[in-house]
């Protein structure tokens, strides 16, 4: 599902708003402390109960208020969506008037965050990568999800066995990890083969557009699996019996993976400028939500505040004609207005609003 129309009230800045969503690009403009990245917030709020910038949902109640509200619909299924978050209370979701918990309102409502820390996504530890993956397979997959837990639940207790230096209680994880372990990376691989196929695609659509575009292609983008993938985690793990006793954790496995983005041979993150790594971890993003889109039947919303920061005029340009090709909802921000210049194309719905005149 996907919310066609939201409604808040007390959220942030606002009183009361009420915004109609276009089915492809939505666009928020207006100058520094009108609402932009409020206005995203509150759709993230509402598709997974937590806020992209802060651990305190509190603050997001508007000030001398006693709590919020967000009302989402879904014109296809006729559903609705209601949050709420008082002072001192734990958040409320409820769908159709049933109450749901965080994880089932994540999968009916998906949305993923291009925020500014997914902007320079490959300066990040390799954690920050590895979440993001996770989290849109967690959200696609329920049977990744329960590899996911079963994974990380024999790794704990591996790790709490070899703290207390017991090699025997350890191994006796193995099995469990190797099983749950070996699909998961299974998962990841094949993820991330797709969405470079679709990322690939979208890069040749856009060097056609603009030369500028060259400078994403031919890039090598793969999973390291955090273990010797040929020889399998089986043997890793036995192998690293010595080292791990030694530092009383489990060195190696599917918790220690990474998304690598090369050229050449070469880090992305040592070769590329803030602006070039801005618009590849865009690229990238949208080629995943393109991907969940198209092979989970889900249609999750890709929220991205703050569009042209960082970017050139030549780069913004290089990025435009990437709307055409979106086929979720995508909904963003930016200072000034963006449509009215080439890229529109007459076949797709639009949306901007100027977030002064929402007050
Ligand atoms: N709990 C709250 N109650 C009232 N106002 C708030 C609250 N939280 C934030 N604000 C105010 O809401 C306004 C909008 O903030 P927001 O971050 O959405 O602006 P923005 O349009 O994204 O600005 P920028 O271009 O600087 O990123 C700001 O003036 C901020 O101080
Ligand atoms: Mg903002």
């Amino acid at each position: 599902m996907a919310f066609s129309k939201i409604d808040l009230r007390n959220f942030r800045c606002f009183d009361s708003l009420s915004i109609d969503l276009s089915s492809n690009s939505t666009l928020f403009y207006g100058k520094n402390g009108s609402g932009k990245t409020s206005i995203l917030e509150s759709i993230y709020v509402a598709s997974s109960g937590r806020s992209f910038r802060t651990s305190n949902l509190e603050s997001l109640i508007k000030k001398d208020e006693e709590a919020f509200n967000i009302r989402a619909y879904d014109d296809k299924t006729g559903s609705i969506l209601e949050v709420k978050k008082a002072r001192n209370k734990p958040i409320n979701i409820k769908i159709n008037n049933s109450k749901v918990t965080i994880s089932e309102l994540v999968r009916a409502f998906p949305s993923f965050s291009i925020d500014s820390k997914t902007f320079f996504y490959n300066d990040n530890a390799p954690d920050y990568r590895r979440k993001q993956l996770d989290r849109g397979l967690f959200i696609a997959s329920p049977d990744y999800a329960k590899d996911w837990f079963g994974y990380f639940r024999s790794l704990k207790q591996r790790n709490s066995a070899l703290k207390f230096g017991d090699m025997a209680q350890a191994k006796a994880y193995d099995q469990l990890l190797v099983d749950h372990g070996e699909r998961l990376n299974t998962l990841r691989e094949n993820l991330i083969t797709e969405v470079k196929k679709i990322y690939d695609d979208l890069v040749i659509k856009l060097a056609q557009e603009n030369t500028r575009a060259h400078i994403f292609s031919d890039l090598e983008i793969y999973l390291k699996s955090g273990f010797d993938n040929k020889a399998g985690l089986l043997e890793c793990l036995n192998n690293s019996n010595v080292v791990d006793l030694k530092r009383k954790i489990t060195t190696l496995g599917p918790h220690k993976a990474d998304v690598l983005f090369e050229s050449k041979g070469l880090l992305i993150k040592d070769i590329f400028s803030r602006g070039e790594q801005k618009l590849l971890s865009i690229l990238w993003s949208l080629s995943q939500n393109i991907y969940l889109g198209r092979s989970f039947n889900l249609s999750p919303i890709l929220l991205l505040d703050d569009l042209s920061s960082e970017l050139d005029g030549e780069m913004l340009e290089c990025f435009l004609p990437t709307l055409k090709y979106i086929e979720n909802r995508f909904v963003f921000s930016n200072i000034v207005d963006l449509f009215g210049s080439k890229i529109i194309n007459e076949k797709q719905s639009y949306k901007k609003f100027h977030v002064e005149q929402l007050n």
